[in-house]
């Protein structure tokens, strides 16, 4: 019989060279985390000056740069492939304010989501794959909002499914470079940035907190859930898996 690799060796990520954009708080703090335990030389992409302690504490190196300009996102890929070879690249950097009714959504609200969460990942990707000529992991962050809308959220949940289609259309040609492009649509998740957003969505009608552990589980989402899907996809355990959604959500949209 043919003597299979050890799942300790396919989820060992020394020698790779990852990058994760928003990696400094949240759900992307706890990917960068977890990526540097499995031995990944990892750089965080934060717009946050401030990231850099967080970084520094990892044992991680820090690109302060806003992905939504392109001198800044160019800059960072080069800085995490050492100017040489990219293996993982999780976009996780998003935005999620919510918009009220749909009548008092303006264009340059829609347009600001959708340059965040969606164009500079595609941009993110595209700048990513010109240092993957050994094949590479691309996880993209979208959201269960993708897939079940929400009133007051509308331009998030557009933004969200967006990278579902971008995911799949990235890993179709991309999959002959050996590049696997796979997305996680997280549940609602305990973060800084959904502390923030709390007040504001519940006078849109959606109390975060309330739903946070109303899942079939009963669990409150972690960040950490989302860092162990993303360590899944990015490592060899996911070998023949590219082009699919991962659902981390306790169950919430069973
Ligand atoms: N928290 C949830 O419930 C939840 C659920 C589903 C999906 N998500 C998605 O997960 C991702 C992370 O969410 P979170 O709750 O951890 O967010 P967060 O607000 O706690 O952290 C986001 C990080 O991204 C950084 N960032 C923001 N804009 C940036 C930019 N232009 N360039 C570089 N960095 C930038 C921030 O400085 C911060 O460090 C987002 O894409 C979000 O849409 C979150």
């Amino acid at each position: 019989m043919e003597k299979l690799p050890k799942i300790s060796e396919m989820v060992n990520l020394s020698g790779k060279r990852a990058l994760v954009t928003g990696g400094g708080k949240g759900i992307g703090a706890a990917i960068s985390s977890r990526l540097v335990e499995a031995g990944a030389e990892v750089t965080i992409a934060d717009v946050d000056p401030e990231i850099h302690i967080l970084a520094e504490e990892l044992s991680a190196s820090f690109a302060k740069c806003d992905i939504t300009v392109p001198e800044q996102l160019k800059a960072a890929v080069q800085q995490a492939a050492d100017g040489s070879s990219l293996d993982i690249l999780v976009n996780n950097a998003g935005i999620y304010p919510p918009t009220g009714p749909i009548a008092e959504v303006s264009d340059d609200f829609v347009t600001k989501m959708l340059d965040l969460n969606v164009r500079a990942q595609y941009s993110a990707s595209r700048e990513a794959v010109n240092y993957m000529s050994n094949g590479g992991s691309i996880v993209n962050i979208s959201s269960i909002a993708a897939l079940r809308g929400g009133a007051s959220i509308t331009a998030y949940s557009t933004s969200k499914a967006a990278v579902i289609g971008l995911t799949k259309a990235f890993a179709n040609e991309l999959g002959p470079k050996k590049i696997r492009v796979n997305a996680i649509a997280p549940g609602i998740i305990d973060t800084e940035g959904l502390a923030e957003q709390g007040a504001a969505l519940k006078e849109g009608g959606i109390d975060v907190y309330a739903a946070i552990a109303a899942n079939p589980l009963r669990i409150s989402g972690d960040p950490d859930y989302i860092a162990r899907a993303t360590l899944f996809l990015a490592s060899d355990l996911a070998e023949f898996i590219t082009g699919h959604l991962l659902v981390v959500d306790g169950g919430s949209t069973a």
